[in-house]
């Protein structure tokens, strides 16, 4: 299989690791061309070289997605670069560090306000600067795009702390909201929204082996989230074999939201 996406000018955000990463090497390899964007210029650096590396076409370039001037700098450098903007995939997102002695999910009144905006700053405001920049070029291109973001399965259901749930939850809506706003401009927007995944995103994660088991059993497919199947969900989003779905935010997590499974 290959080609969903060929000859199409893609931006990643987020790129330099997990999801971001898993979708530039499947978007490559399915042909588009793709700006990768990191607010660490080492490590989407590394990426673009894993792409090219299996003879794709991508470019690096730091980018703090919570920066509105460096998002819409980022998108004339794409045009600049390869002619024009098919797909942008807002995918950039932190979490609540662990804090040192506090077990278990951060409680909002624990949760201080500098935390909390960081988290605003780049799950939020980070998307809204992304889509407003594709939205803008869409339309000097004269309509017709694609807005794929990642949300969160913690943007459909109560999941995980409530700072991180509720800027999730503003993705999803947004996600809704922009679909139908930008619908007859043929521009369409859907989300990807990931369980728990072992990728940089929570320090330690990756390594150890009994949390990523105890995150495996809260799906009831009983797998783990690997960064590849959000990156095949977000690349079904891009391509034209969803040309008639829009408004979607497509859970990406063993069954987890789809309610209480039955007891066995
Ligand atoms: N890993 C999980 O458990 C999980 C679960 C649900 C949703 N998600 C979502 O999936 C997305 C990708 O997460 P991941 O698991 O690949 O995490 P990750 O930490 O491995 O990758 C995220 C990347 O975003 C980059 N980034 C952070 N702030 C940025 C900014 N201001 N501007 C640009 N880039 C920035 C980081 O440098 C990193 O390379 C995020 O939106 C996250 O909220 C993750």
């Amino acid at each position: 299989m290959s080609g969903l996406l060929q000859g199409k000018s893609v931006i990643i955000t987020g790129a330099g690791s997990g999801v971001g990463r898993a979708a530039c090497l499947l978007f490559a390899r399915h042909g588009a061309k793709v700006l990768a964007l990191d607010i660490g210029l080492e490590a989407v650096e590394e990426t673009a070289a894993m792409v090219t590396g299996e003879g794709g076409t991508a470019l690096a370039r730091e980018c703090d997605v919570g920066d509105a001037g460096a998002v819409d700098a980022a998108v004339a450098a794409l045009v600049e670069a390869f002619g024009r903007l098919d797909v942008i995939y807002n995918n950039a997102g932190i979490t609540l560090q662990p804090r040192p002695g506090y077990a278990g999910v951060r409680k909002l009144v624990d949760t201080d306000d500098d935390e909390i905006e960081r988290i605003y700053r780049v799950n939020v405001t980070g998307v809204i600067n992304g889509c407003k920049a594709a939205v803008r070029q869409f339309e000097r291109q004269g309509g017709g795009g694609v807005i794929v973001n990642t949300a969160s399965v913690a943007g459909l259901i109560g999941w995980g702390g409530s700072a991180y749930g509720s800027s999730k939850g503003a993705v999803t809506l947004l996600t809704k909201t922009l679909a139908l706003e930008l619908a007859d401009q043929n521009i369409r927007v859907n989300s990807v929204c990931p369980a728990g995944m072992a990728t940089n995103f929570i320090p330690g994660l990756q390594t150890s082996d009994a949390a990523k088991a105890s995150m495996a059993a809260t799906h009831p497919l009983g797998r783990p989230i690997d960064p590849m199947d959000c990156a095949n969900a977000a690349l079904f989003l891009a391509c034209d074999l969803s040309s008639n779905i829009t408004g979607v935010n497509l859970p990406v997590d063993g069954g987890l939201s789809a309610g209480v499974p039955p007891r066995r």
